[in-house]
């Protein structure tokens, strides 16, 4: 949540700086500033709105030259959205300012001493805070930036990535993080800070990932020189090769990345097998997993943590490791699971996931599994993140960058990797025959072409979506496999149309939900083949008898469900197992073309944020 850009060097500073930020509004995109020194003054221009209303500010201004800068797109957590509570945030003697993206969860006592010093405040911002007892460190201990930064932060509890700049040393960025990422783009003689690679793709590949708890001192004219904040101990920057192209950023023609992405799920789904599923040779190959499959195989038990559609990618697992290892699964939101003070067995696994592998409550829940001895399997997208280096080894889904703020292809590759883990493990288990388990490696072989099909129905789909734009409410209903596909579809709806939409087991219908169905209810029903087919075509019976509109995804050459719903969205059959990856692509281009159709920003829907940093 909340992006960072900052440069140091050569260049102009604004429009590298406005650039990364837009690329960053998927972080937040309630209000935005930048802070740019331009050899004797600190510019500050801040805005409420997105990165195009701080563009519209700095076209009525004069321009600013500038080689050294800060911005920041926000999503407000201390303070409403305004111009006034938008980073970056300054110090009292206005030499220095700093963007932020976490909290500082002790901020009202420090707020209170500052105050009891003498300092003034003009945001309701936690960031405001932190800048005034950076200055007061600075003023009391008479030591550099970067030292003053480091005492201030060993006196903050919560989380932040931040970058600060004092005029009184122009040459300077000082950058920091705990719970919240920050990436360092070295360039000659010129230096990027950003959330993510991906302000400083075109300018150079060459990135530092800082961190947790790593202090780095940036001047155009040296080396980064690195420190942890706790003790003083120097650290040796470690310069890895970006591997992502600037294509991959890019909307390359469709309207949102959002669809962008839905289209890429059958590329994506190759990728998340490539070199994975090896099927000359009619095996799995998790390299990661190598040495370490002894503890699945004798765990007695695999906790998922996750939040959002990655909690729903979980409960797929679910189904899918019980049914093909027989270990028992449970499936938490890290944000429960992080505050119950779970019972966790030396012997029991976590596998978490997260595409961003930045989720703040994920992280904690990972960092509680491994105070207790248990063993943390990973599976994120976005390498080289938090998650995945905490982790004690994983699988990356190899997505490619995901933008658009629903999610998506993170969804259906979780799926995939989830699925060869569930099928490798029930191999080696024995708990799967070799026969069973070769059908299904054919079976997964075959779906990017399965996701294509499904894809070209994309007008199709666009039609039934006209029908339901008006609606305010939305069920979705599914069985087994079929059930986090129903719940992921609602969120899916909520998320970037604002319609409320709910997602049940359609058996559970009965126990309340059937209370809302009349004619103004649509009902969408996951009805494929494989998944308890009689039963669901009972449960559309009953909705059809109390006048709801049906919406139903089935099987191809289906009959009974089609003569039964007002729209039908064939998918081509699979094992039944697989079906999510399959049923959940009619679902996403159904949300998406709803919101399209109600005029809605489907990559930046009102409130929310795509990497959750903060708790
Ligand atoms: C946010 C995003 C969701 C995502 C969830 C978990 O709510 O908007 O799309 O599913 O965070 O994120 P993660 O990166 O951990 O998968």
């Amino acid at each position: 949540m909340c992006g960072i850009v900052a440069y140091i060097g050569q260049q102009q500073a604004t429009p590298i700086i406005i650039k990364g930020l837009k690329r960053l509004e998927y972080r937040g995109y309630d209000s935005t500033g930048i802070s740019l020194f331009n050899g004797s003054e600190l510019h500050t221009i801040k805005t409420m709105g997105k990165v195009s209303d701080l563009v519209a500010k700095f076209e009525s201004l004069p321009p600013i030259a500038a080689q050294i800068g800060i911005g920041h797109t926000r999503w407000a957590t201390h303070g409403v959205p305004n111009d006034v509570n938008a980073h970056p945030q300054k110090s009292n003697t206005g030499d220095l300012v700093v963007v932020h993206n976490g909290i500082i969860e002790n901020y009202a006592s420090l707020k209170e001493e500052l105050i009891h010093r003498g300092y003034t405040f003009s945001s309701d911002t936690d960031t405001e805070v932190l800048i005034n007892l950076i200055e007061d460190v600075q003023k009391k201990e008479k030591v550099k930036l970067g030292k003053a930064v480091q005492i201030a932060l060993s006196q903050v509890i919560g989380a932040y990535a931040i970058v600060v700049f004092d005029r009184k040393k122009p040459n300077e960025l000082i950058a920091a993080r705990l719970g919240s990422p920050l990436a360092i783009g070295v360039g000659t003689d010129e230096f990027f800070v950003a959330s993510d690679a991906t302000p400083f793709l075109e300018y150079t590949k060459n990135v530092i990932y800082l961190e947790e708890e790593h202090l780095a001192i940036i001047r155009s004219d040296r080396d980064v020189s690195i420190r942890k904040i706790t003790n003083d101990k120097v650290i040796k920057p470690y310069v890895e090769e970006l591997q992502m192209s600037l294509e991959n950023i890019q909307k390359g023609g469709y309207d949102y990345f959002m669809l962008k992405e839905i289209f890429e799920q059958p590329q994506a789904i190759r990728d998340t097998l490539r070199g994975r599923l090896l099927s000359d040779e009619g095996v799995i190959n998790l390299s990661s997993l190598r040495e370490h499959e002894n503890k699945f195989l004798k765990a007695k038990r695999i906790i998922i943590v996750a939040c959002g559609t990655s909690w729903h990618a979980g409960l797929v697992a679910e189904y899918l490791l019980e049914k093909f290892t027989r270990t028992p699964v449970e499936v938490e939101y890290a944000s429960e699971f992080r505050y119950r003070d779970p019972i966790i067995f030396p012997d029991d696994i976590i596998i978490a996931i997260s595409q961003s592998g930045e989720t703040a409550d994920t992280l904690a829940a990972i960092n509680i599994a491994k105070e207790r001895g248990a063993f943390v399997f990973g599976i994120c997208n976005v390498v080289g993140s938090s998650i995945s280096r905490l982790t004690d080894t994983g699988c990356y889904t190899h997505a490619g960058p995901e933008i658009g703020v629903a999610s998506t292809k993170a969804f259906t590759t979780q799926i995939t990797v989830l699925s060869l883990l569930a099928l490798h493990l029930g191999m080696v288990k024995g708990t799967l025959s070799r026969s069973e388990y070769q059908h299904h490696l054919l079976e997964l072989e075959s779906l990017p072409v399965k996701v294509t099909q499904i894809l070209e129905q994309e007008s199709l789909i666009k039609d039934v979506a006209a029908t339901f734009r008006e609606a305010s409410n939305c069920i979705y209903l599914g069985r087994g496999y079929n059930f986090p596909v129903a719940l992921e579809g609602a969120l899916k709806l909520k998320e970037i149309s604002y319609i409320h939409a709910e997602g049940y087991p359609a058996a559970e219908m009965k126990h309340g939900p059937i209370a809302l169905i009349d004619e103004q209810m649509p009902v969408v029903v996951i009805a494929t083949k494989k998944g308890h087919y009689d039963k669901v075509v009972s449960n559309i019976q009953e909705i059809k008898s109390r006048k709801g509109r049906i919406i139903a995804v089935v099987s191809e050459g289906d009959i009974r469900v089609k003569e039964l719903s007002d729209h039908c969205i064939e998918i081509p059959e699979s094992l039944e197992c697989f079906t999510p990856i399959l049923a959940t692509i009619p679902l996403q281009l159904l949300s998406y073309y709803i919101a399209v159709q109600r005029g809605c920003n489907v990559d930046q829907p009102r409130n929310l944020a795509k990497s959750v940093t903060v708790e």
